[in-house]
C-alpha cells in the first residue's frame, strides 16, 4: 500500500495521498490548498515569485532555508516544515517583522514579486551562518529574486535592517516545531504511489540499489533542479522517481587529513563552508550557480551527473584531482571525474549504477589554485567559460604542475592538456604564459577558432591567472569597479 507524504503546511499537519508524485510544491499550494500568495512568474527556478520556506531539524534546531517550489515536487517535502506567505503573518493578523518593514520601507509597488521577496527575507531573519550576514549574504541571499519594478534600493534596506534578527513566533516556539517535525520523521523508505507513478525515498544505499533493480527506468533525483524543469516545462510525468536525499550514504560530508569527502546528495548550501575552508576560489564559483533558492536543493552529484558542458563545479573538481565512486549491485568503481565524461550530455554512468560520492584531495600548501566563472550577467546566468588553474610554481620560478580545468568551451567539460604541457617546466613569464595560451587553441577551443568570444575568454583566463599571481595588488573583479 502507498504510504502518504505527510508534512507541515504552515502549522498544520497534512497527509497526502491523491496527488500525482509529480506535482510541485506551487501547484499543490495554489490547485490542493487555494494558496495563490505564492506565484508563477517563469516556472524554471529563475524569477523567486515562487519562493517558499522548507524547514528542518537539524542538531534538534529549525533551519530554514529558501525553494523554489515550481520547480520542487511534493514528495521532496515529506518530513519537512513549509511555510508559504500566507503562514508568515502573526495569528492575529499582524505582520511579521519582514513584511512590516517591506511596508514601512515602501519595498513593494505592484506586489507581484513581494511574496518570494518575504520568503527569502524570512530566510535572512533566520540566517543559519555563524558570522552575521554581510552584504555580500544579503546580495546572494536576494540574486535569486526578480523585481519587474526593480525596486530592490528599499528591498535592500529592508534586508539590512531585518538580517539575522531571528525573534518571532518561530523561535517563541521551536521547541514545538521541532518536536512536531520530529514526530513524522519515518524510519522506513517513502514508498508513495498515485496514478500508476511512483516516488520512492530510500533510506539506505541498499535499498536504493535494490528499488534501481526493480525498476530500471526510474529517475534518480538529487536536488531535482536539473530534473524538476522536465515536470514544470517539459511536462513530464515520471513513472518512477528514486529521491536520493534521504539516503544517509550520499549525505556524507567529511574532512580527513588528505582530503573532503563530499556525499552525492549534499546541497551545495551546506557544502560552502567546507569549500571556504579548503578552496576558496572553488567556493566563490559554487556561490554564483543559480541562486540562493538552487543552491538549497542542488548538489555537485546532479552538476555532475546531468553531464552538462557547462556545470559549474566540474573545472575545479578537473584541476583539484577529485575522484568520483560509482556504487551499483556489483560494487564500487571509482575514476577521475574527467574520465567520466564522454560526449555531449553522454557520461560513463551504467544502468544500475548512482554516483555515491566525490573525494577531492587537499590542495598541497605550495600550490596556487584559482578558479573563475565568466558570464553575462554576475547572477542567475549559464556559464560563458568556467576555468580552473591548480599550479606549482618552485622557488626557482619554474612550473612544476600544472592542471587546468575548462567548461563551457566543448561538448564536455575537459583539461586543457596542451596548454598544461606547454608550461610545464617553464619560467612563470608572461613569454611562457603566452606560448601555454597559443597551446590552449589545440585544445578545446579547437572547436571554436582563435576570435571567437569564448575562445578569447578561455585564453586569457591564463593571462589572469599570471596577473594575479605576479601583481596581486591588481583587482580584476570587473564588477567591483
Ligand atoms: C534557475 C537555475 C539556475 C541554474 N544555474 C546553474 C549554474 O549557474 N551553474 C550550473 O552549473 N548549473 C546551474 N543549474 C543547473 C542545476 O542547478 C545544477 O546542475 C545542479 O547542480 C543539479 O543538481 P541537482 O541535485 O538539482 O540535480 P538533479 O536535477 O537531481 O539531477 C540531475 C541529473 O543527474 C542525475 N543524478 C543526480 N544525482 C545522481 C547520482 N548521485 N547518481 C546518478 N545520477 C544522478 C539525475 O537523474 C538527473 O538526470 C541551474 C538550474 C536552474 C533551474
Ligand atoms: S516561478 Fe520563477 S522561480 Fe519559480
Ligand atoms: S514590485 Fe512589481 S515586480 Fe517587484
Amino acid at each position: 500500500m502507498s504510504d502518504a507524504i505527510c508534512f507541515y503546511l504552515n502549522g498544520q499537519k497534512r497527509e497526502i495521498r491523491n496527488v500525482s508524485p509529480t506535482m510541485t510544491v506551487l501547484q499543490y499550494l495554489r490547485t490542493v490548498e487555494g494558496l495563490t500568495g505564492t506565484k508563477e512568474g517563469c516556472a524554471e527556478g529563475d524569477c523567486g515569485a515562487c519562493t517558499v520556506i522548507i524547514g528542518e531539524v537539524v542538531n534538534d534546531r529549525m533551519r530554514y532555508r529558501a525553494v523554489n517550489s515550481c520547480i520542487l515536487l511534493l514528495p521532496r517535502i515529506d518530513g519537512k516544515y513549509l511555510i508559504s506567505v500566507e503562514g508568515v503573518k502573526n495569528p492575529d493578523g499582524t505582520l511579521h517583522p519582514v513584511q512590516q518593514a517591506m511596508v514601512d520601507m515602501h519595498g513593494t509597488q505592484c506586489g507581484f514579486c513581494s511574496p518570494g521577496f518575504i520568503m527569502s527575507l524570512f530566510a535572512l531573519y533566520h540566517w543559519e551562518g555563524e558570522e552575521p550576514a554581510t552584504d555580500e549574504d544579503i546580495f546572494d541571499i536576494l540574486a535569486g529574486n526578480l523585481c519587474r519594478c526593480t525596486g530592490y534600493r528599499p528591498i535592500i534596506d529592508v534586508a539590512r535592517k531585518i538580517a539575522c534578527k531571528k525573534s518571532d513566533r518561530f523561535s517563541e516556539n521551536e521547541d514545538k516545531i521541532v518536536e512536531d517535525l520530529k514526530s513524522i520523521q519515518r524510519v522506513t523508505a517513502l514508498n508513495y504511489e498515485y496514478d500508476g507513478q511512483k516516488y520512492f525515498a530510500p533510506r539506505s544505499i541498499t535499498q536504493l540499489l535494490d528499488l534501481k533493480d526493480e525498476y530500471p527506468d526510474a529517475h534518480f533525483m538529487a536536488g531535482g533542479t536539473d530534473l524538476g524543469l522536465e515536470v514544470s516545462k517539459g511536462f513530464e510525468r515520471f513513472r518512477a522517481v528514486i529521491g536520493l536525499d534521504r539516503v544517509p550514504e550520499l549525505n556524507v560530508l567529511e574532512e580527513t587529513e588528505d582530503a573532503l569527502t563530499v556525499g552525492a546528495a549534499v546541497p551545495y548550501a551546506s557544502l560552502l563552508k567546507s569549500l571556504k575552508k579548503l578552496f576558496p576560489p572553488f567556493e566563490k564559483v559554487v556561490r554564483r550557480i543559480g541562486s540562493n533558492q538552487i543552491r538549497t536543493v542542488g548538489t555537485v552529484g546532479g552538476n555532475i551527473c546531468n553531464g552538462a558542458p557547462i556545470a559549474d563545479s566540474i573545472p575545479s573538481l578537473m584541476a583539484l584531482e577529485a575522484k568520483i565512486i560509482l556504487r551499483s549491485k556489483e560494487g564500487l568503481r571509482e575514476m577521475p571525474v574527467e574520465d567520466f565524461y564522454l560526449g555531449y550530455h553522454k557520461t560513463a554512468l551504467k544502468n544500475g549504477e548512482v554516483l555515491e560520492k566525490i573525494i577531492i584531495p587537499k590542495l598541497p600548501e605550495d600550490h596556487i589554485f584559482k578558479a573563475y566563472k565568466l558570464a553575462r550577467r554576475r547572477d542567475l546566468d549559464v556559464t560563458s567559460i568556467t576555468g580552473a588553474f591548480n599550479l606549482k610554481i618552485d622557488d626557482k620560478g619554474i612550473v612544476t604542475y600544472a592542471r587546468f580545468g575548462y567548461g563551457g568551451g566543448g561538448a564536455i567539460p575537459q583539461l586543457a592538456t596542451n596548454a598544461q604541457n606547454a608550461i610545464l617546466g617553464k619560467p612563470w613569464t608572461e613569454a611562457c604564459v603566452e606560448e601555454a595560451m597559443e597551446a590552449m587553441v589545440q585544445d578545446f577551443i579547437k572547436r571554436r577558432p582563435k576570435g571567437d568570444y569564448r575562445s578569447d575568454i578561455a585564453l586569457n583566463l591564463l593571462k589572469r591567472v599570471y596577473v594575479e599571481t605576479t601583481s596581486p595588488e591588481t583587482d580584476l573583479e570587473v564588477w567591483k569597479l
